[in-house]
């Protein structure tokens, strides 16, 4: 059987990983500031977290949500304690997707109403309820098409307010920063802003923070910086480190009905207890205090690039725009510098590296980006 053919990828087979650091099959090592679109958060292959895994795999690896499940409970209050999000309730899924999904419907159960509201250039996930949520016409069949979804530019109060007081809205879903958008990022005013409509218009607040979250700007939710609290709140990629999981953190506003959501895999035993090592190695690594300090060198350093059309981001989240496509400059980091990058449209490089990278591994980056820079027609 061939792989059905839809991704497109790079001619390297990696094989093990380390830290900040990949190695492929030729024995070539390679830096990571891209950690698998975001999803590394503690450094590949962490000792305490594969300690974790390894052991509770012997152990119990999986049984379904029927019975209690005390990883999973350790897990919420763990997340809890890390993003002060202590009187929230947790849903456990599996992918981004999947925590969008639920949360738009709980969102719609709640208000009883099936209207969304979403921003231009939004990414929300590939399934047919957030696909429609999703601003890239073309990862849209005609099946995932409806008109229940309305999107506006990111930032714009004035039509904020125009949508929402119809009263027709069940949600508003935005993302803590934009990622796949090219980290285009709401003003702390714009976020109160939509804070106070949606409590006017009786319209749930869905921050996803899928990308964003994670301790990846500094706070574990970089809607913090803003002060607002949505009603909920959805993760996945950096909380598992590699571990394929999600959720969605739920205000107390809403009422657990018994058989409303559901799922197979989320949250049982080996995904809980990986959810558990990720948090604990980020508070005694202090890995959020580390996204600052590396996050500050690198736009520091970045700013002093000239070429650069625009600079755009908090933490380790990080887009450089350049004035044109982008391809062969990242193609030369790969292969001639040995460091892997991420894309946000053709003109942006996008840096999304484990939350572990130290200023050299930075600098190493910086350096290289100078170099090819110098020897590269952008074209
Ligand atoms: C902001 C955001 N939401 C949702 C998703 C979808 O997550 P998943 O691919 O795990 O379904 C992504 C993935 O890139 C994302 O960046």
């Amino acid at each position: 059987m061939d792989l059905f053919d839809v991704y497109s990828i790079w001619d390297v087979e990696l094989v093990k990983a380390e830290g900040c650091y990949l190695y492929d099959s030729n024995g070539n090592k390679y830096l990571d500031l891209y950690g698998g679109h975001a999803v590394i958060s503690i450094g590949h292959s962490h000792p305490k977290f594969v300690k974790s895994v390894r052991k509770q795999l012997k152990q119990l690896a999986f049984f379904t949500n029927s019975v209690i499940n005390r990883q999973q409970q350790i897990l919420a209050q763990k997340f809890g304690e890390i993003s002060g999000y202590d009187n929230y309730s947790l849903f456990m899924c599996n992918s981004g997707a999947e925590a969008n999904e639920n949360a738009l419907k709980l969102a719609s159960f709640k208000t009883q109403k099936k209207k969304v509201l979403a921003f231009k250039d939004a990414f929300h996930g590939r399934t047919s309820g957030v696909v429609a949520v999703t601003d890239v016409p073309q990862y849209s069949s005609p099946y995932n098409y409806t008109d229940n979804v309305t999107f506006i530019p990111l930032n714009d109060v004035e039509q904020t307010e125009k949508e929402l007081k119809s009263g027709k809205y069940c949600a508003v879903i935005i993302e803590g920063i934009q990622g796949v958008g090219g980290v285009k990022i709401p003003t702390d005013d714009f976020l109160h802003s939509l804070s106070s409509l949606c409590k006017l218009y009786d319209t749930t607040l869905i921050l996803d923070e899928i990308q964003s979250g994670c301790g990846r700007t500094g706070k574990y939710f970089y809607h913090q910086y803003s002060g607002i609290k949505p009603d909920l709140i959805t993760v996945a990629k950096g909380i598992g480190n590699g571990f394929p999981m999600a959720g969605v953190f739920i205000s107390p506003e809403f009422k657990a009905v018994k058989g409303s959501l559901g799922t197979t895999f989320g949250g049982a035993h080996l995904a809980s207890t990986a959810g558990i090592a990720v948090i604990e190695v980020m508070m005694e690594e202090n890995l959020m205090e580390n996204a600052v300090t590396t996050g500050d060198f690198l736009m520091k350093e970045l700013s002093s690039f000239s070429q650069i059309k625009e600079l755009r981001g908090k933490g380790l989240m990080i887009a450089i725009e350049m004035p044109e496509p982008v391809f062969e400059m990242r193609r030369k980091l790969l292969f001639d510098y040995k460091i892997f990058t991420g894309a946000s449209s053709t003109n942006i490089i996008r840096l999304l590296p484990p939350l572990c990278i130290t200023e050299y591994e930075a600098q190493y980056f910086i350096d290289a980006f100078k170099k090819v820079l110098t020897n590269v027609s952008l074209k």
